[in-house]
């Protein structure tokens, strides 16, 4: 304490003085004066990651929470996988920027295999420390516009704006399961594009709707993108976990001009293991070395120990496929439930097709809002969470949705996957899971649902909710 004060009593002193005065005008000038760049003055945390920790906090603190805010995997690691990942813990050296040759040659095989995507050559693969950030570098060497579908997963627009562009948006509608009509597309092109180069960031299947795009939607879309000179970073990490094992690649039809974006977070549940990967197409080989370059000069390579391990998930071995269909029907029978209940209060939804998400729409409640005083969905999500218990995020600007808008997004994957794969295992593969089956392994999402259907039911009733 004495040592506290006798250091503060110093620093005083200094400003007594006609130079402490100075130094003084100096600071104060210096605090009132941003030091950010100026497009990055709004900028904020990921809103996602934000709140996943202040839900987190509150959970840790004893509050009963049915956390649907945060859409990372509920399963385990692949046990192999794991095995394999403390077997390469000595791997300390750097490997090469573009990743290990053996890993590059894997993920190509894995997407010839499963995705029919022939043309894929493992020089052009990139693997990182997370898709996330080989989609960052993109962003910042690509030289054109920017195009972003609304609703959007909540960060490329935050890293187009950091990588110092401007996002175009395109807004999808809930009538077309929120997926982009050509004809829209082509006209937000040719009303808003600057550049002669287009960059189309389009997620497939989506985060954070659900939907995915069918053979016909995509050789449709790519008519247009050809026409207009547009190229496309394809995200697909949640190919693997369409519910009816059916994903289709828009690199398929439009290899020439198709950026392929994935990793191991979502199907693997590797998420914090982070590793991801860009596939580029020949053609487009000047980005994809401006994004090693860029690599090279940011994080080096992705861990050792870490590109190793995912040799053997990229094998794509019985053990791994067989986890990959549990860990996908488990979801699929969640998200049908969500749909199903959900819809049944009038609350509007389009039925998920893969992944972690529900993106319902609660338009139904809006006079019951008006009486209360909410405006916005973040206000909706507020209430809903003080009410029920149930953390949702908004939808409203994070996901490019106007704030009157009541969407959320809403990840059902709050149980224990452990649990949950031992279980659907000993149910057996021919029978879809049933809603017993929910029940025993999936309680708090079915728990989670009900409370808003009550919720719901209780608004629409003119209850004044508990
Ligand atoms: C659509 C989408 N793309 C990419 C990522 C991030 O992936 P990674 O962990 O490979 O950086 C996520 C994670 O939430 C996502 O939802």
């Amino acid at each position: 304490m004495e040592v506290e004060t006798s250091v503060n009593m110093e620093v005083d002193n200094s400003f007594n003085t006609e130079e402490g005065n100075d130094k003084k005008r100096e600071t104060k000038q210096l605090e009132s004066r941003s030091l950010l760049m100026p497009h990055l003055r709004e900028y904020c945390p990921a809103s996602n990651l934000a709140f996943n920790e202040h839900v987190n906090k509150l959970i840790a603190e004893g509050k009963k929470v049915y956390h649907f805010a945060f859409g990372q995997s509920p399963f385990p690691v692949l046990k192999s996988a794991q095995k394999s990942l403390g077997e390469h813990a000595w791997q300390s050296a750097y490997l090469p920027v573009a990743g290990l040759p053996e890993l590059r040659a894997r993920i190509c095989n894995f997407h010839s295999k499963l995705d029919g995507l022939v043309h894929l050559q493992s020089d052009n693969v990139v693997v990182g420390p997370g898709s996330k950030e080989l989609i960052f570098l993109l962003l910042h060497v690509f030289d054109g516009d920017v195009l972003i579908l609304s609703p959007s997963w909540t960060t490329y627009k935050p890293q187009t704006l950091l990588a110092g562009k401007k996002a175009i948006e395109v807004s999808t509608k809930f009538e077309d399961n929120w997926k982009i009509k050509p004809k829209d597309l082509e006209k937000i092109i040719m009303e808003n594009c600057v550049s002669p180069n287009r960059l189309l960031i389009f997620c497939n299947p989506d985060n954070p709707t659900g939907t995915c795009y069918s053979a016909e939607d995509l050789e449709a879309l790519s008519v247009v993108l050809r026409k207009h000179n547009t190229i496309v970073l394809s995200d697909e990490i949640y190919a693997r976990l369409h519910f009816d094992n059916n994903h289709i690649s828009i690199a398929k039809v439009y290899p020439e001009g198709t950026i392929l974006s994935s990793g191991i977070s979502k199907w693997a549940s590797a998420g914090g293991w982070r590793l991801g990967y860009s596939i580029y197409p020949s053609e487009l080989k000047e980005l994809n070395k401006a994004v090693c370059s860029a690599a090279s000069h940011t994080y080096s390579c992705a861990p050792a120990p870490v590109q190793y391990a995912a040799v053997r998930l990229f094998c794509y071995e019985e053990d791994t496929m067989s986890y990959v269909l549990h860990c996908r029907r488990i979801l699929a029978a969640v998200a049908k439930y969500c749909y199903k209940q959900l819809t049944s209060v009038g609350v509007k939804a389009v039925m998920p097709t893969s992944g972690f998400y529900i993106f319902p729409d609660f338009e139904i409640l809006k006079p019951a809002f008006d009486r209360r005083g909410i405006e916005t969905c973040t206000q909706m999500c507020e209430a809903l969470f003080e009410e029920t218990n149930v953390a949702v995020m908004a939808g409203g600007p994070a996901f490019l949705r106007p704030t009157h808008e009541f969407t959320v997004r809403l990840c059902y994957i709050n149980f224990d996957g452990a649990r949950a794969l031992v279980g659907s295992e000993k149910f057996g593969v021919d029978e879809p899971l049933t809603d017993a089956f929910l029940h025993e392994y999936c309680l708090p999402v079915v728990e989670g649902i009900q409370a808003i259907k009550k919720w719901v039911v209780d608004h629409l009733e003119m209850k004044k909710p508990k």
